[in-house]
Parts: structure tokens; sequence; C-alpha cells
């Protein structure tokens, strides 16, 4: 084996006939044609044929009889052109095979839990891979041989490398922050480490760097990024991690139009990359805007389907649950679905809409309305006047073959979550998301705060600029209307990244602070700290964080985020690989003043402090 000599699968072509190449690399398949032997050599690039001939190299032909799917080795061996008829045009090597002079085996290989070659990139069979996630997770590094996933993770790598190329272009510095460090709030629950030097004493895991680069905005650097692991304890999601990575920047004296162009031109960048096509300027929707229309903070603006308020035109409607709702301050909003009125059925509607969906998305019903003739049609238009009917028509914009679906509720927030959810459910099934359309938007004017059992909590985090003065005001009314300076990047309605301007005085911090309930020790305790530093000259500044792996999960059309991650934790959050979580061992726990509280270490611990000392 000369490393100096080694070609890649990829690198051969016709233009090597008759030369003598190195290669190394697994095993892939192996063809027995009696007289030869066919086999795929795979390596990071790809793969080649290689044909083992007894009447050319008879040792090398016996050694080739033990080779197995898996195994390790080189092989030296000339190029030859394939006869045409045996040339493969899906293959970028399909018209060559090597003819193999001498082979090492280093390593043999047990058969693996499940078969790694993908055909589809040797010949035309339809290739699914249906395999367990959790099997594939226990063997990922047999998983992670397969072309396909290969594949995810150079492009992965790629797009970090556009990423750190374009911001050290723009003058941003990339700088590290502590993993080891104290809870920064972003609204999960922390990963905790205890500490041994410090007895009951813990370190939290950063859900993101949040404080380090605004000190680091502090410090003069000016533009900072990283691309970072951040930790979160949360329920989850299939689009969540425990430990993710974000694209994580800062920059001093800029405003929201700063980041704007700066990642609306890095998405085009990244989307260009993966021979995708993303225009900027993004348009923009306020918070409000989205939650009236689109009844979600995260619009999917690759389709219509706009929900429209109907309230007013229903005050005096005969239709007794419409005409309660809207009497008594409710709302009622409908959407309009083009064109699907034979394709909806009345017992799709109301047994499975009606009955089923809507109720699983926590709605108490819905009722629905056909155009047909230039009229209204279903089991309750009796109860709507004629004027009712036409307005009903002409608000909606609807036409014959049309279908009205309606939600209404006296909860507001209710309706526009219920009719959102039901919005994208009807776009889904009917397929009325273009394929390959990339809707990208940025959601603005979040309100500062949002209110949970009376108490204020921060939209985005307690870190965020407000868009006015707020040191004056008190009241929870007034503090509830008050929005941020926060944004947030929604792409096929994926959040794929937020950010805002930050709070640069210290008062309107421990303003912020009190009003989310922490009293003066309390602010000292956690973040005295912080706001001791933004008493030093802080600059104005703001920044953003881009979800990383839903973001190349997108660019790759993959359907989890697990795809794009090397060893990514399982839907229960454990790593089916390692076994993570798991328990420790007794010494560990008593070196780390840590006490299991019902003494089995081997049950699902709960972790309670315990100085020994
Ligand atoms: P935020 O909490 O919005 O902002 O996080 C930024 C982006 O990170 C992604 N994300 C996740 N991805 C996978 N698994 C998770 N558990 C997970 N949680 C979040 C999302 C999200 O938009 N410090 C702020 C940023 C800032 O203000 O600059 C922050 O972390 O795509």
């Amino acid at each position: 084996m000369n490393w100096k000599k080694r070609r890649y699968c990829e690198s051969l072509s016709l233009a090597d006939k008759a030369t003598s190449i190195e290669l190394s690399g697994w095993i892939d398949t192996i063809r027995d044609h009696g007289q030869l032997l066919f086999a795929h050599l795979r390596d990071i690039t790809g793969v080649v044929q290689l044909v083992f001939d007894p009447t050319i190299n008879a040792s090398c032909y016996k050694t080739a009889e033990s080779l197995r799917n898996e195994f390790t080795v080189t092989l030296t061996g000339t190029v030859l052109e394939r006869d045409d008829d045996a040339k493969n045009p899906n293959l970028p090597t399909g018209t060559i095979e090597i003819q193999v002079d001498e082979i090492t085996i280093h390593s043999t290989a047990k058969t693996p839990p499940f078969i790694l070659t993908e055909k589809s990139i040797t010949d035309d069979t339809d290739y699914s891979f249906n395999v367990d996630e959790d099997l594939r997770l226990t063997y990922r590094y047999l998983d992670l041989r397969r072309p396909s996933m290969q594949h995810k993770l150079k492009m992965r790598s790629k797009i970090l490398k556009a990423i750190r190329d374009t911001l050290d272009s723009a003058g941003f510095y990339d700088i590290e922050t502590p993993v080891l460090t104290k809870s920064t709030p972003e609204g999960a629950r922390d990963y905790i480490v205890p500490s041994r030097v410090h007895p009951s004493q813990f370190y939290a895991l950063p859900q993101s760097p949040q404080l380090f680069k605004q000190l680091l905005m502090c410090s003069g650097f000016d533009k900072y990024y990283q691309i970072v692991k951040c930790f979160r304890d949360e329920d989850l999601r299939p689009n969540r991690q425990p430990e993710f990575t974000q694209l994580d920047l800062e920059a001093s004296f800029i405003d929201e139009s700063f980041i704007f162009s700066l990642l609306e031109s890095l998405m085009e960048t990244l989307f260009e990359l993966v021979g995708k096509s993303i225009k900027g300027p993004f348009p923009h929707i306020t918070y409000a805007d989205a939650m009236a229309i689109y009844g979600t903070d995260r619009p999917d603006l690759r389709f219509d389907l706009k929900m429209v308020d109907v309230t007013p035109l229903l005050k005096d409607t005969g239709y007794k649950i419409f005409n309660t709702i809207a009497n008594r301050d409710g709302l009622i909003k409908g959407i309009k679905i083009d064109g699907l009125a034979d394709q909806m059925s009345k017992s799709f509607l109301q047994e499975e809409l009606a009955k089923r969906v809507v109720p699983s998305f926590g709605g108490k019903g819905m009722s629905w309305m056909k155009v047909v003739n230039g009229q209204l049609e279903s089991n309750i238009v009796q109860f709507f006047s004629e004027s009712e009917q036409q307005s009903l028509i002409t608000t909606l914009s609807a036409t014959n073959g049309d279908v009205l679906l309606f939600v209404a509720d006296t909860n507001h927030a209710l309706v526009n979550d219920v009719l959102g959810r039901l919005r994208l459910y009807v776009a889904e099934k009917f397929n009325l998301i273009p394929q390959n359309a990339i809707a990208p938007c940025w959601v603005t004017h979040f309100p500062l705060f949002e209110e949970k059992e009376g108490q204020l909590i921060s939209i985005h985090h307690p870190f965020t600029a407000p868009d006015r003065d707020i040191t004056p005001i008190n009241s929870h009314e007034e503090l509830l209307a008050v929005n941020s300076r926060g944004y947030d990047l929604v792409i096929n309605g994926e959040e794929i990244g937020g950010g805002s301007i930050r709070i640069h005085d210290a008062k309107t911090q421990e303003k912020i602070f009190k009003c989310l309930g922490l009293s003066k020790a309390e602010i000292e305790e956690k973040f005295g700290w912080f706001v001791n530093a933004l008493q030093y000259g802080t600059p104005p500044h703001g920044g953003l964080a881009l979800g990383l792996d839903r973001l190349t999960a997108m660019l790759l059309d993959t359907e989890s985020i697990r795809e794009v991650i090397a060893f990514p934790k399982n839907r229960t959050a454990s790593c089916p690989l390692t076994s993570a979580p798991s328990s420790i061992a007794t010494n560990q726990l008593t070196e780390l003043n840590v006490a299991l509280e019902n003494n089995d270490e081997t049950a699902n611990p709960v972790l309670t402090t315990k100085d020994i000392a």
C-alpha cells in the first residue's frame, strides 16, 4: 500500500486506459461469472468495477474468491475499456473496469446487519432502503458507508465551508465560546454537568452562545460568527435534536437591514451550491399578519389558502353557533380551496375533516360550503340569508367548484391555530404545494412578551431589544403591546433562523428581567456579570442564529434532520450506538457529590445534590 500512488475510484476514466493504478477501499458487491469474478470497489468518491481473471493471474483470482462484502482491500490493476455492451451509463466509471493484478485484504468483515450497496448508482434498479432507523443508528458507521449518506455529509461539509468563506470575506471572526458555562435562557431546559471541584455546583451546557457573543461585541470584535453545538432539553419533535448545530453570528453598529441583506446573500450562495435558486430581498411579514392570515408565525408561503375573517358578515346570521360566537367577540375565519368541490366529498368534509382532523388540532368543529352555480351548498346553508351567502362568496373571492372551510370560536388564538393547521393539512393532502418551490420570508414585529399564567415571558429571549423605551412602562397590558426588534427567517413554513437587535443598555436589560419576574437578588445572581459588562461602553449590536441541521436538511431535501447529522440522537433523545445516556458508576457519582434519589443507578436516575464534604 502506497498512499502517494493511491487513486480514487471516480478519478478514473478512459483517459487512464492501459495504465496501472492502485486503489483502496471496500468490496461493495461480488458477482461470480464462473470463468471470471467481478466485484465493485467502493471508496469515498464512488465505485469502480474490478475483474479477476484466473487465466491472467491465478493467485490473485484465488484471493478474490475469498472476498466478501465490506472487506477492506488495496489493489493494483490495469484500467481496461469495457466492451460496448458491458458499458454502464448509470455509473460515472461505467466505461472502464480494473483488471486486478495484486490484492491485499486488510480486514475481513462480518455480514452487515443491512445491505450497504446502493444498486441505483450502478444500475437502473429501483432502490428503496427501508431499514429501521434505530438499527441504522446502532450501526451508524455502516449506515454512513452508503454513498447516499456520504453524499449528505460531504454536502454538509461544503455548506459549512461556503458559510465560513462568505463570513470570512465579510470581515467576520470565527471565535469559540465555552461549553461548560452558566445557563442562558432560550426557552428550554438546560443539560447540566456536575462539578467535581466545586461540590454541589453545576455547569450548564449552552442553549446558545447568546451572552458570550454579546460580550464579544462589548470587547470590540465588531463581527463574530461560530458554527457551534447548542444543547436543549426540550420536548422532542422531528426537526429537533437535543444537541444541534447553529451558525451563530453577531455584529456591532448595525441595524436589522444589515442582517437581512447578509443572510439573503448567504442563502443565495447556499441554495446555489445545491443547484437551487432563492433570491433576495425576501418578503417581510409582521407577526400579527402571519398569525391572522396563516395562523402561525412560521407561514408557508409556497401556496395561498389565506385565512379570511368573516366575523363581521355573520353578526345576524341564522346559523346559531356562528351568531353566538360573532356576538361574543369571537372569531369566524374561512379559507377557500380552489376547484376541489368534486374531490372533497360530503363525507370527507364531514366525517374526516370536521369530526376527526379538526378535533385532533384542538378545534371544536368545522363548517364547510361548496360553490355550485354561483350559490353555496352544504348541510347548513339554509341558515344563512341570501345576502350573507353572497357576501361570503365575494369576501372569499370564491367561484364555482371552490370549497370554503370555516372555523369559529370565542378563543381567537385557537381559531388561527386550528385553521392554520387545517390549511397545511389540506395543502399536503391535495398536493397544493408546488414541488421545488422555495418561499422564504422574514417574520418581524414580534411582541416582546407573551403572557402565561399571569406571568410575562420573552417571545425571543430576554436580550432582545424592545422597539421603544420601556423603562417608564409598568402595566402588563402596555408591556404586552410592545413589539420587539426580533426577526425570524422562515423558509417553506420552517423556522430556519432567529435573531434580534439587542438591548445594549443596562437599565433596559434590568427592566426586562424585572418584567420577567426576577427579583433584584435573582438578577444579580443569574445575570449580574452580564448587566455589569453592559456598563462599560457597549456598542449597539444585533445578530441571528441559523439552525444548520434544519437548513442542511432543507437544502438536501431530506425528510428528517437526523439524515444530515453524522451521529444523531434517535426520537427518544438517546444514541442506540453508544447507549447514551447511561448510568454511571457509584464511585463517579460519589466523586461528583451527586446522589441518586432512589439509590439505584440502573434505574432512571433522578439527580439531587448531596454535599458529602
Ligand atoms: P433560536 O432559539 O431561535 O435563537 O435558535 C436558532 C435556530 O436554531 C434552530 N433550532 C434547532 N434546531 C434543531 N434542534 C433544536 N432543538 C433546535 N432549537 C433551535 C432553529 C432556530 O431558528 N440565541 C438565539 C439567536 C439570536 O438571537 O441570535 C437563538 O438561539 O432553526
